[in-house]
């Protein structure tokens, strides 16, 4: 290890899993041990985008071993990484440019995506490449002899990376939905019908998933602990955004917000310090009262009501459906 966080690895194996989705196998650099992680952990990597200029992107760490101590001393980290066309440049770098034996310097696994170790069953909800922090969620609930299940959903079963070692692992507790065979989207109502009172949901996919299990769960009044998330490829800008005036009341500044920048950005550009953490909608911090203006909320956090009330921005995603917001900075 570097310093405090950062890890110099060696990329030893990198594979094609299918045409969107690349897998990589990553040792330390000098042969230490690496540190242990818990089921749902991600490492930050560093990449180079296509201007020169060098980034972070977290990818969840893979595991299907159902031993109890699989991950506590791993010999490899294992990441899936989806291309993203069009993409900031992250995915591509993954893609095209990593090859083996290349170094590649990473963070220190750190988890905001924990299972818990309750009785009730785990109801694992995976939407393509958000499969990747179930698969050692899964295990580890295997490995404690607690209850699990997943649906797991995907365009087709050849973009479903992972499935085998699934099938392996879950067997029977495992739904497979492709969405080719099936033709329309999770059945979320029935999943919620088949849950049991002490079940837990954990859902890893796309925006539109996850917002339709929560409004599903949140229709159903069950309380906001029962439904555990993390969203993958946030859609940083959707087709129709334009550039917003975001004015801050108690510092007098008025900010442009561009279409392709997210207000979070644009107050840290000016020099605002704001607070931060996930920047995709999930973890809450980056929240920020509304003096004026229509909020489109983009988040995952605030419920149903908090949204209604329309005084409550989460900065890092949200935008307005007008022109205007007056914020309360
Ligand atoms: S930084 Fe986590 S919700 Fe905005």
């Amino acid at each position: 290890m570097n310093d405090n966080s950062t890890l110099q690895m060696r990329v030893v194996q990198a594979n094609e899993l299918n045409p969107l989705i690349r897998e990589f196998r990553l040792c330390a650099a000098d042969g230490a041990p690496l540190p242990g992680f818990t089921a749902g952990s991600h490492v930050r990597v560093r990449v180079r985008l296509a201007d020169g200029s060098l980034d972070w992107r977290h990818y969840s760490l893979v595991n299907f071993s159902p031993a109890p101590d699989a991950t506590a001393k791993p010999a490899e980290y294992v990441i899936a990484v989806r291309k993203e066309e069009p993409g900031r440049g992250g995915s591509q770098f993954m893609h095209m440019r990593l090859v083996e034996g290349d170094l590649l310097t990473i963070e220190a696994p750190t988890n905001q995506f924990p299972v818990g170790a309750h009785s009730g069953t785990a109801v694992m909800v995976a939407g393509g490449i958000g499969v990747t922090p179930l698969t050692a969620m899964a295990a580890r609930r295997r490995a404690d002899d607690l209850p699990v299940r997943m649906v797991y959903a995907g365009r087709s079963r050849e973009l479903m990376a992972y499935l085998s070692e699934l099938q392996a692992l879950l067997g029977s507790d495992l739904t497979a939905h492709a969405d080719d065979e099936i033709g329309k989207p999770v059945d979320v109502a029935a999943l919620l019908d088949a849950c049991g009172p002490m079940d837990e949901l954990y859902v890893c996919g796309p925006g539109s998933m996850l917002h339709a299990v929560q409004q599903e769960a949140e229709s159903r009044g069950w309380p906001r602990e029962r439904v555990h998330f993390e969203v993958f490829a946030p859609a940083l800008h959707v087709a129709g955004d334009s550039v917003i005036e975001v004015v801050l009341s108690q510092s007098g500044k008025t900010l442009s917000v561009p279409a392709d920048k997210t207000i979070l950005q644009c107050l840290i550009d000016a020099g605002c310090d704001p607070l931060f953490d996930c920047q995709r909608g999930e973890c809450g911090v980056c929240v920020v009262p509304v003096i004026e203006g229509a909020i489109d909320h983009r988040d995952h956090v605030l419920s149903q009501t908090e949204k209604d009330g329309g005084k409550l921005i989460q900065v890092c995603v949200s935008r307005a459906k007008g022109a205007r917001l007056v914020l309360d900075l």
